[in-house]
């Protein structure tokens, strides 16, 4: 009776997550899948604490919720608490947290199947009966578990270290490609030689001390610009060492929770990818977004700049017919998004066509400036897609780019050696007038120049974009 209701706890919990995944695909439903998720998980978290088979006791029983409350607190003040620009950090620290579990489980499960087999009877009996397929099936769940969990968690780390500026630059050893293969298969054999021969735990914990030293080669070349795709694929290794912990316990809940995660997180990865035109090869190998600097370099071709005032793009701005924003980083670092949304309200009180041209990786995470947006209440289908908004340039008066650079970069069309080459890109310089907010002439994410600034139809309205449309919006209000 306990198992049948246990199990049917786990199938309410499979089915939420899978509606839930569904629902997280549109804006307008993200929230409530979300919650239905986590209803999902609480419910199968519940039962399993409850229906369990074996004894527990009451110390066991305190440990579980003492832990719970810590998480709990601890995961919702840290979330509360963070700023929309922060979010891949703190993905990328949870997603450790969840591999480090796996990893944890891994070597409890190995430890605990030692013990069994060094009892003298139960292993005889595994021994002679042919209990030693299965045995094998345990010790790869266990081990692959425990490298994947390992290099999620280590990796993960180093990302969350990189996005938070500690570990700003990337750190390449020379042919570190052909040493992080060869180690990467090293940490293999290793593990393959743990399960053909059972190991012992001195070479389980070398095994993990491997792993976790892979994890961080893995990562530690990588540039900071090309981080949201690691962690998504970190992600993704995360999910699959839960599912490797499902196998082993027989959990179908954690294993379909691990499938999913693992499946949503390489798909992630390779919408990205696909964005920036990359293969992930090139984001795990290349050397892409090394530097955050300026490369204003004076160079004479570029030509020259030109900078336009508060009141004459205010009287541009409120007699165009149609004007496109274009949304980028700098957005929600000012945390822009209720004043441009102002703007917007404004211009169309005044008869102006207002849109938002999204590029799939504008921001640092995926859906960033939709999430940006719809914090301060855009309409969604004033939300227009790259593809969609790309044919409409030509027709628009003015293109306003806030705080937007490598996504309006026309290097990625024109230039072959430019590091983001072959990038699909919002084409702004279709539209009749350029107008640029940001406060310098700093290089965006990818640490390049970019010479649409220098285009003849470009102007650049200079300033932290909050302060900046504040003074803007105020001003078309007077006239
Ligand atoms: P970026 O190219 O990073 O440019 C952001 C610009 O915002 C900077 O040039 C900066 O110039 C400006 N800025 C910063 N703070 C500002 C403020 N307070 N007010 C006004 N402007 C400010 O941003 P993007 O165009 O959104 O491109 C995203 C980049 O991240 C791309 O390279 C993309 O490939 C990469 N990336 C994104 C993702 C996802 S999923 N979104 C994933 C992987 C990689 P100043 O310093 O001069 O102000």
């Amino acid at each position: 009776m306990k198992h049948n209701l246990l199990e049917i706890c786990y199938l309410i919990g499979s089915i939420t997550f899978i509606v839930g995944l569904k629902m997280m695909g549109n804006a307008k439903t993200a929230r409530k899948g979300n919650l239905i998720a986590a209803v999902g998980m609480t419910i199968a978290i519940v039962g399993t604490i409850f229906l369990h088979d074996n004894e527990v006791s009451g110390l066991v029983y305190g440990l579980i919720f003492g832990a719970i409350a810590l998480g709990t607190v601890i995961g919702w003040f840290t979330a509360k608490k963070v700023q929309m620009t922060k979010m891949p950090e703190l993905v990328s620290m949870f997603n450790g947290m969840g591999g480090a579990c796996a990893a944890l489980i891994s070597i409890i499960e190995y430890n605990h199947l030692q013990h069994t087999m060094h009892n003298p009877i139960v292993g005889a009996a595994i021994v002679l009966s042919d209990s030693m397929d299965k045995l094998y099936g345990v010790l790869i769940a266990i081990i692959a578990g425990l490298i994947i969990g390992t290099v999620s968690f280590s990796g993960s780390i180093i990302a969350y270290l990189k996005l938070n500026g500690t570990m700003a630059k990337p750190i390449r050893i020379p042919s570190y490609n052909i040493i992080n293969t060869m180690f990467m298969i090293g940490v293999l054999a290793f593990g393959t030689y743990i399960v053909f021969t059972g190991g012992n735990s001195t070479l389980l914990y070398l095994l993990f001390a491997a792993a976790i030293l892979y994890g961080i080669l893995f990562t530690i070349p990588i540039g900071g610009a090309d981080m949201p795709v690691v962690i998504s694929l970190l992600n993704s290794f995360t999910g699959l060492a839960a599912a490797f912990g499902g196998f082993l316990y027989d959990n179908k809940v954690m294993l379909t929770g691990g499938i999913l995660v693992g499946s949503a997180g390489t798909l992630l990865t390779l919408v990205m990818c696909k964005a920036m035109n990359r293969p992930l090869s090139n984001v795990i190998f290349g050397a892409f977004g090394g530097g955050t600097t300026s490369t204003d370099s004076g160079d004479q071709t570029k030509g020259s700049i030109k900078d336009v005032n508060v009141s004459d793009l205010a009287i541009l701005l409120n007699y165009s017919k149609k004007v496109v924003i274009v949304p980028g980083y700098g957005l929600a670092v000012a945390q822009a998004q209720h004043i441009i949304h102002e703007l917007e309200l404004l211009l169309e009180e005044r008869g102006v066509e207002v849109k938002y041209a999204i590029h799939p990786v504008a921001g640092r995470m995926p859906g960033h400036m939709n999430v940006l947006l719809a914090e301060s209440n855009v309409s969604y289908d004033k939300l227009v897609e790259m593809d969609d908004i790309n044919p409409e340039f030509d027709q628009t008066d003015v293109v306003l780019i806030v705080g937007a650079n490598d996504v309006v970069n026309p290097a990625a069309k024109s230039d072959p050696s430019s590091p983001i080459y072959g990038m699909p890109i919002l084409e702004v310089d279709h539209a009749k007038n350029i107008v640029v907010n940001k406060r310098s002439m700093n290089a965006g994410y990818a640490g390049i120049d970019n010479l649409l600034f220098y285009n003849p139809k470009c102007s650049m309205f200079f300033g932290d974009a909050k302060k900046a449309l504040t003074n803007l919006v105020a001003e078309i209000k007077m006239l």
